[in-house]
């Protein structure tokens, strides 16, 4: 397992300090240290990322497993297992969502950090988005849905808010990426992946709200864009733009922590949705995959 969080630059890049910006792999005079005075040393910062990313790939091994034995209790496999208190669903995603972007927002505007580098910005741009969209847009057009334990819905505020911090603060306080990044493979190539993954989720999921009438409440096999090769399209959507960040921050430990968590989350959840079409519908689609086109 790589352990650490800076991406693979040469040493010029490594340490994470201040007014590193413009600094390229050709920089051979290294420059006097800053006064850190008002932030933690860069083993500090590294380790606490190192250790909050591993916690967040052994929650994500936790999951997997507990993937095999249930489904995740909300939505159409919604149980009273957790509790008999529910709240309405796009309530649900609303707390949960947007208490990631707020915890982000707040690690953004109290840093003691005097410049975040502008690949940095970049890649916090792109997570704000996404949580903009999930947390607010996403809550806001949802059709009428299947309640959601409050239970379940407090276990997501937690693993939000923990997983805004971490990436929030291994991108506004830990990491330096030089600006030259911005011309890698690796970033155009993953920001690629981020793009058209966010546009597919978030076409899929209109598709999916297209298939109710207001007040409706059942289930219709999803047609159109990439739900004619997955039964899953929303979330072949997410784990595109997910593995499409971490590539784009050439696998930071915590990008790559979460998009482990996305692929061991919903890959299983995919999979019980294309199971569950197919015991629903005669006449579903044969040729239709559960999450990856003409593969899974
Ligand atoms: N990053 C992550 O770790 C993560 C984790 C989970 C979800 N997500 C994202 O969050 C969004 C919602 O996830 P989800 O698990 O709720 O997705 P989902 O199970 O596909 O449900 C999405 C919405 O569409 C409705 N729906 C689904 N299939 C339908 C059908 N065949 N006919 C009619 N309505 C249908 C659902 O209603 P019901 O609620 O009544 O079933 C729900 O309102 C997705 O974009 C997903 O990618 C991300």
């Amino acid at each position: 397992m790589k352990t650490v969080t800076e991406p693979n630059y040469n040493n010029s890049s490594l340490t994470p300090r201040e007014g590193t910006e413009n600094e390229t792999s050709r920089t051979l005079t290294p420059l006097p240290p800053p006064p850190q005075k008002s932030r933690m040393p860069g083993t500090e910062l590294q380790d606490r990322v190192n250790l909050l990313s591993e916690i967040m790939l052994a929650y994500a091994g936790v999951m997997f497993l507990s993937s095999l034995f249930m489904r995740a209790p909300y939505g159409r496999y919604t149980s009273t297992r957790y509790g008999k208190l529910t709240i309405p669903s796009n309530l649900a995603w609303f707390i949960q969502e947007s208490s990631c972007f707020f915890t982000a927002l707040y690690v953004l505007l109290t840093t003691l950090r005097r410049s975040i580098p502008s690949v940095n910005k970049v890649l916090l741009f792109m997570f704000f988005a996404h949580y903009f969209q999930r947390g607010f847009v996403y809550p806001y057009l949802m059709k009428k849905s299947q309640e959601h334990p409050l239970f379940i819905t407090l276990n997501a505020v937690l693993f939000c808010v923990y997983h805004g911090y971490l990436q929030a603060f291994y991108l506004v306080e830990a990491a330096t990426y030089p600006a030259h990044h911005f011309y890698t493979p690796q970033f155009l190539l993953g920001s690629a992946l981020f793009l058209i993954g966010m546009g597919t989720n978030m076409h899929s999921d209109h598709l999916l709200r297209s298939l109710r009438g207001s007040g409706e409440s059942g289930y219709k096999i999803p047609r159109g864009g990439i739900f004619e090769y997955v039964s899953a399209g929303n979330y072949f959507g997410e784990l595109l733009e997910w593995w499409g960040f971490a590539l784009a921050s050439w696998f930071s430990l915590p990008a790559l922590s979460f998009a482990v968590f996305v692929a061991l989350f919903l890959i299983p959840r995919g999979m019980h949705h294309h199971k569950f079409y197919q015991e629903k519908f005669e006449d579903y689609p044969k040729n239709r995959k559960a999450i990856i086109p003409f593969i899974l």
